[in-house]
């Protein structure tokens, strides 16, 4: 369903972590759904970080971008001054849950520290510029803040304690209850997200989906965690855009709005999915059944069961449903990687071989 957003534009909008997988597919919803937007792109090109993702914007003249890091205060408070900016998007996070186990550091300098340097510049420069009715602050964030559900309990509501099980989801709950608390203090125009796991076009090879993809298009072993029985709920990026879209123009600031895909699936089922539709739509594969390739590993340590969103605040009180079903979106996202080879084989670098061996040597 598409959603006519009663839009507060034009908008000067600092989307942070915008060469990352959902930020990118968000600056591309946001320069075609508001092209007299000013859009500026703050991201540091961590490893996650891309700019062939936004490459066909570079020539645009609304769109600016800038590499820096979240955490450095003098370029943040310089860009929201120097940009005018009224709105923040902020999507800047180390994202991977695996990460988080071998190394948390750089999850609470990003996730936390970095949350909290935005919060404070943005504060500073909404008071010095007379606190506009439609500026915003909002901050994208995750279901896994909520833990870990048992297989017949309700899925995760507004209200749900939060219950962090990894570095990552306890670096991403630290920065929400900071977010909220910029709120209560200050009347900070703030709207917080979480959303559940996203899938589509150029999300980064180590999340399951794209690895899943490309391991099957390389002929290589297709690694499930422990019994592959944990439940995630997919949601189509181009979805989650449309709702974060939503919630800057129509959002009641000081309020947090689940986002899900009411796609709860095994993670055997899925891969097993995965396997089908590139058998079907992949006219050369180096091993075919791709199921073959299928291989049970050492599970995730702390690896959260079952998540699932209850979204029913957003579409009652904004009126947000998603369009893509399971079966359309990820059909869609295995073309996507059957036809951009060149986006994702030069991701497959030494650093990331790396990091593969660490997390899958057994
Ligand atoms: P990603 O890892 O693909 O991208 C993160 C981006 O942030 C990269 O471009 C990276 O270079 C940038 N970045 C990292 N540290 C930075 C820093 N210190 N300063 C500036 N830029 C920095 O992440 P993603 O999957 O696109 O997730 C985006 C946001 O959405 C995150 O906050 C994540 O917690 C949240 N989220 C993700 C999902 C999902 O399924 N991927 C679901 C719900 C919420
Ligand atoms: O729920 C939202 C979260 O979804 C986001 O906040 C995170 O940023 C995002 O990375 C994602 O976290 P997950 O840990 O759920 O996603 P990931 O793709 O890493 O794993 C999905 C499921 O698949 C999970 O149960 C672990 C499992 N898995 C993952 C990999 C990479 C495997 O079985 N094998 C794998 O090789």
């Amino acid at each position: 369903m598409v959603v006519t957003s009663s839009a507060q534009s034009p908008r000067r909008i600092l989307i942070t972590g915008g060469a990352g997988f959902i930020g990118s597919n968000f600056v591309h919803h946001w320069c075609k759904t508001y092209p007299s937007d000013r859009v500026i792109v703050l991201d540091a090109l961590t490893y996650a970080g891309n700019l062939n993702n936004l490459t066909t914007l570079k020539e645009r003249e609304t769109f600016r971008f800038v590499q820096g890091n979240i955490c450095d205060r003098a370029l943040v408070t310089d860009l929201l001054q120097q940009e005018e900016i009224d709105t923040v998007a902020h999507f800047a996070a180390e994202s991977h849950v695996d990460r988080s186990i071998l190394g948390p550091e750089a999850f609470i300098q990003t996730n936390v520290v970095g949350t909290f340097t935005l919060l404070e510049c943005f504060r500073e420069h909404w008071q010095n510029r007379g606190r506009h009715d439609h500026d915003r602050f909002l901050h994208v964030s995750t279901d896994e803040v909520y833990g870990s559900l048992e297989p017949d309990a309700p899925a995760f509501s507004e209200t749900t304690p939060y219950a962090p099980n990894s570095p990552y989801s306890a670096s991403k709950a630290g920065s929400d209850h900071l977010v909220r608390a910029y709120h209560e203090t200050y009347g900070l125009p703030t709207l917080i997200t979480n959303c559940s796991n996203n899938y589509g076009s150029y999300h980064f090879p180590e999340k399951l989906i794209p690895l899943i993809c490309i391991n099957i298009l390389l002929g290589k072993p297709l690694p499930i965690y422990g019994d592959g029985q944990n439940i995630r709920d997919w949601l189509y990026v181009g979805d989650h855009c449309q709702a974060l879209d939503v919630v800057i123009q129509q959002g009641q600031p000081g309020q947090t709005y689940n986002i899900g895909g009411n796609n709860e699936v095994k993670n055997l089922d899925l891969v097993l999915r995965l396997c089908e539709l590139m058998d079907e739509l992949a006219p050369e594969l180096p091993v075919r059944p791709s199921k073959t390739l299928i291989t049970f590993v050492r599970d995730r340590p702390g690896h959260d069961r079952r998540y699932a969103i209850d979204a029913t605040k957003i579409k009652t009180d904004l009126n947000w449903v998603p369009s893509e079903t399971l079966e359309t979106g990820l059909r869609k996202t295995v073309q996507w990687y059957l036809t951009h080879r060149d986006w994702w084989q030069p991701l497959l670098s030494n650093e990331y071989q790396a990091y593969y061996q660490q997390v899958y040597r057994g």
